[in-house]
């Protein structure tokens, strides 16, 4: 028999193995996803002894063309289907764009736009067939602007953010809630991937479980966009109150090298 079950991609470190925490008490099957397999493996056992939910653990590369329809033939092999979507995989590239390896530039828009975009997708009939579903989709602050030297990654989250809004209000009337999150800097992995360590954006690092906790909340009471740590949360508004050209002349300035 078919069961349904809370998908979290990027489950194998920082914000993603944070939320699989949160949701693990739904008693609700949890899949977990991303490359590493063990680090899933060792989360996986931790929250079947705490909460005593089932654990099934894929280990996927998410940026291949095709990653998508992989995942959900894996799910259904397993006798899966997506009631909650965690499109929480995604990874950085900080630098000057006119150096930028064009490969992993390529592999970055892949995971980060093209693999979430296809699971949504897919998981989306079902969730409207039952009349019941969630989907949280991790953006960042930075898709709130244009950011120099962090050129293509930001891109990406505007993408994210304005998929969501936009999903959020397409089905939010039929029983599917879509939640963006959009982190400021947070102290996880990312920074090693993006090469951003050390930079300005590491010292004002929240910590994941902070931010996975405000998403996990946000998402339950039908917050469409949310925005973590006290410090982050009038961005949106700067953005909106503020010249694009200036707020992209100063967002250069903090991320410059
Ligand atoms: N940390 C921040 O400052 C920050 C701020 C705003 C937004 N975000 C966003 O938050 C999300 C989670 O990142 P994090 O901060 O928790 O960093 P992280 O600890 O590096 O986690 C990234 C997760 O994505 C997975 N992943 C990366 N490439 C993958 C691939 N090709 N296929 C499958 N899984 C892949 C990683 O697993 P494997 O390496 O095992 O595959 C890992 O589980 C990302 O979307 C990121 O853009 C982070």
């Amino acid at each position: 028999m078919t069961q349904l079950a809370t998908v979290i991609t990027g489950a194998s470190s920082g914000i993603g193995a944070e939320l699989a925490h949160l949701f693990a008490p739904e008693h609700q099957h949890l899949v977990l996803v991303a490359r590493r397999r063990e680090p899933m493996e060792a989360l996986a056992e931790t929250l079947k002894h705490k909460y005593g939910v089932r654990v099934t653990v894929i280990s996927r590369d998410l940026q291949e063309p095709g990653a998508a329809q992989g995942l959900m033939d894996d799910l259904a092999a397993h006798h899966l289907q997506v009631d909650t979507l965690v499109n929480n995989a995604g990874f950085g590239l900080a630098g000057n764009f006119a150096h930028a390896d064009p490969v992993k530039t390529s592999a970055m828009m892949q995971l980060n736009m093209i693999t979430l975009t296809e699971l949504t997708q897919r998981a989306l009939p079902g969730m409207l067939e039952r009349g019941q579903g969630r989907i949280l989709n991790v953006a960042s602050l930075v898709g709130f602007q244009a950011c120099p030297y962090f050129a293509v990654y930001a891109a990406t989250k505007s993408f994210v953010l304005s998929f969501s809004e936009a999903l959020a209000e397409e089905v939010g009337s039929r029983g599917v809630l879509v939640s963006c999150l959009c982190p400021g800097s947070t102290d996880t992995g990312f920074h090693d991937v993006a090469a951003t360590k050390g930079s300005v954006l590491e010292q004002i690092a929240d910590s994941p479980k902070m931010v996975a906790e405000e998403a996990y909340k946000g998402l339950n009471n039908g917050q469409r966009v949310v925005v973590t740590g006290w410090l982050n949360k009038p961005v949106p508004m700067l953005n909106r109150l503020v010249p694009r050209r200036a707020m992209t002349w100063a967002v250069g300035k903090v991320l410059g090298r």
